[in-house]
């Protein structure tokens, strides 16, 4: 089929406050994850499997808060919540589930059977099961970092710092993921935005697609990631980032951050945190940072 549009993706690796030492390894881990997702595009692949590609890579990296190097429960535990949304509103999410690498992967499976939108906790585990994921031994997806943090008292660390993708395929659909182990000393069975649609993530195939990090529960007050795709009717992704995240702060005082792709290939990302790491690429080559400049 002849190419509509020109592919492109943006990826983030959370809005946080991301140490100097810090920098250039989550700066790395973005591109990384950008040139994963951006090399299904450019054979003429689909953004959902670039997102979910592009996702994974920052699930397995221990620098981000997902998958491998999740923050712990209160109780010292990983319960992840991931989520991959298409531009025809198909969707599919998990929510507060123990001990997954790939959630994002899981949550792409139950997008592909359509029958449900959003499982939790046991009943998630049993689908991951029945669809050949097996959980993480309990300790294998605790980082050093994650350790590290939770026995400095992380009941005072409030950072929820998530990863996501979005992307624009050559056909011009449209995609966004996102993956998370949620806020540090969350209580179990506490779920955040990145897996509620519309909150967390969104995508629409006359505007585009958009995914969240950030304060959870100010996140979903605003429903900040359909607020953001529907700006796109009037705005630029960047316009659009910048009012979604200036939107959550004013309404919530809570602190996030956002990227967005739209059906033109224009990426926008803005957080109001001090920092989000992010890349961006396309056939003209791969562009990262850690501010919103
Ligand atoms: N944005 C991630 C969370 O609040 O869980």
């Amino acid at each position: 089929m002849a190419p509509v549009a020109t592919p492109v993706i943006i990826v983030h690796g959370g809005a946080a406050t991301v140490d100097d030492s810090r920098r250039e390894l989550c700066m790395a881990g973005c591109e990384r994850s950008a040139n994963a997702g951006f090399e299904i595009l450019a054979r003429g692949g689909s953004a959902l499997d670039a997102c979910e590609a592009a996702v994974r890579v920052l699930e397995d990296d221990p620098e981000f808060n997902a998958g491998y190097g999740s923050v712990l429960t209160r109780l010292g535990h990983v319960e992840v919540d991931a989520a991959i949304m298409d531009g025809d509103l198909r969707a599919g999410a998990v929510g507060a589930v123990p001990w997954l690498r790939h959630p994002v992967s899981v949550a792409r499976r139950l997008l592909e059977t359509g029958e449900h939108v959003l499982l939790v906790a046991d009943g998630a585990l049993d689908f991951a099961r029945e669809q050949g994921f097996f959980g993480e031994p309990p300790h294998a997806l605790i980082s050093a970092r994650s350790r590290d943090r939770f026995e400095r008292g992380q009941k005072k660390d409030k950072s929820a710092d998530t990863v996501g993708a979005c992307a624009l395929d050559a056909q011009g659909r449209v995609a966004s993921a996102t993956s998370t182990g949620g806020i540090a000393g969350k209580r179990r069975g506490r779920v955040g935005d990145s897996p509620i649609v519309g909150a967390g993530l969104y995508a629409d195939r006359a505007l585009g697609a958009a995914a969240a990090t950030g304060h959870g529960e100010s996140i979903l007050r605003v429903v900040m990631s359909k607020f953001a795709v529907d700006r796109l009717r009037e705005d630029s992704a960047q316009a659009a980032a910048e009012m979604a995240i200036d939107e959550m702060v004013r309404r919530t005082g809570g602190e996030g951050g956002i990227i967005l792709v739209d059906k033109q290939a224009r990426t926008g990302h803005y957080c109001s945190t001090p920092r989000m790491p992010w890349a961006v690429q396309s056939s003209a080559g791969v562009q990262s940072g850690v501010e919103n400049s």
